[in-house]
């Protein structure tokens, strides 16, 4: 029988990340929910953490082992040429693929379909560009379009892929967030997207107000339409250029998420300007060497602005390229 170390709900997500980090989790097996407590599959008992065996547990449901390109319209030739794994956003896949393949790409989409039965769009991503963050998408696939409704922690998220910027790799980002925001917070998510931050918020934790803006107003639609939704009330959708949004803000925000990888950093002096003390999670690609750097680099900003800082956290999410990766920077501007 498998075993789940057994750790009380508010300890859970920071706990699932450790143990994930430390290869401690049994992938095999879902995490079950126990109101209070929460029970995470590992691998063997864990010194440390109490730890149980459960008979009849979920299991993971696997994709066909060895997954698409296994399929038997994929020539053996290219099987190990072609990408491992794709983005599955609602019932749409999106995936990373070289033009070399051009003439494959019907055939690697139905590889898709046929081997996951919740996918009916096969979308290549060539790329995101711009300041919306917009990616350029060729279709391959099944039918053809671009939106689709896509589900996180129980968060129904209309999305356009074509109108505005989502990315599925970021839902734990949105939960831990939520899970941080104490009662009565104002949260200013100063780059929205389609609203995952801003509505995650509102539906775990008991936050006053959740300011969602974006300079696309394809974003803000579809922020307004999620707010709907999901039937939460303190989601105020803004569409404005960030340097502008303290403008119009009813309340200080006590904590801000700065969502905006490749340009968070030009957007920290007018937080740090107009904010009193103030939770930040800053979002970067970083190069894997220079984090120290980096983190030094955000002081200097926050004290060029005769502000201080207080660092909280700071969190390693995935790999952006060979050398870099995407971290948030959690602080305190004091
Ligand atoms: C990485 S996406 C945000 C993703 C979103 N937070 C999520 O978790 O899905 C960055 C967003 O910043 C928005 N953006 C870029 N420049 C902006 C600005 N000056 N003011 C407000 N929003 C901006 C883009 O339109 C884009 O939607």
């Amino acid at each position: 029988m498998p075993y789940f170390a057994v750790v009380a709900r508010k300890d859970a997500e920071r706990v699932r990340k450790q143990l994930m980090d430390e290869g401690k989790i049994n992938g095999g097996c879902k995490i079950i929910d126990k109101g209070n407590f929460v029970y995470i599959p590992v691998k063997e008992p864990i010194n440390g953490y109490k730890c149980v065996e459960v008979n009849n547990c979920d299991r993971v449901r696997r994709p066909r082992k060895g997954g698409y390109r296994n399929h038997p319209l994929i020539p053996a030739s290219l099987r190990n040429k072609l990408p491992r794994s794709y983005d599955i956003i609602g019932d749409i896949a999106v995936i990373k693929i070289g033009e070399e393949f051009a003439e494959h790409f019907s055939a690697i989409g139905k590889a898709i379909v046929e081997t996951n039965k919740n996918v009916k769009v096969v979308l290549r991503d060539k790329g995101v560009k711009g300041v919306y963050r917009l990616r350029e998408l060729e279709h391959m696939y099944g039918e053809c379009r671009y939106s689709t409704i896509h589900k996180e922690y129980g968060v129904i998220l209309h999305v356009d892929l074509r109108a505005a910027y989502f990315s599925p790799r970021l839902a734990g980002e949105h939960y831990r967030i939520a899970k941080l925001v104490g009662d009565g917070e104002i949260v200013l998510d100063m780059f929205a997207g389609v609203g995952p931050f801003s509505i995650m918020i509102a539906k775990y934790s008991n936050a006053g107000v959740v300011y969602a803006n974006d300079i696309n107003s394809g974003a803000y639609e579809l922020v307004k339409k999620n707010v709907e939704a999901n039937g939460v009330k303190n989601v105020i959708p803004l569409n404005m250029d960030a340097k502008e949004v303290f403008k119009v803000l009813e309340e200080l925000p006590n904590r801000v998420i700065m969502n905006n990888p490749h340009n968070s950093l030009s957007f920290l002096p007018i937080v740090a300007k107009n904010v009193a003390s103030c939770v930040v999670h800053l979002y970067a690609i970083v190069e894997n060497d220079a984090l120290n750097k980096f983190c030094d680099e955000v002081r200097g900003v926050i004290e060029n602005c005769g502000r201080s800082i207080e660092a909280i956290n700071l969190i390693k999410l995935h790999p952006y390229s060979p050398n870099s990766r995407l971290v948030c920077y959690d602080f305190q501007i004091l």
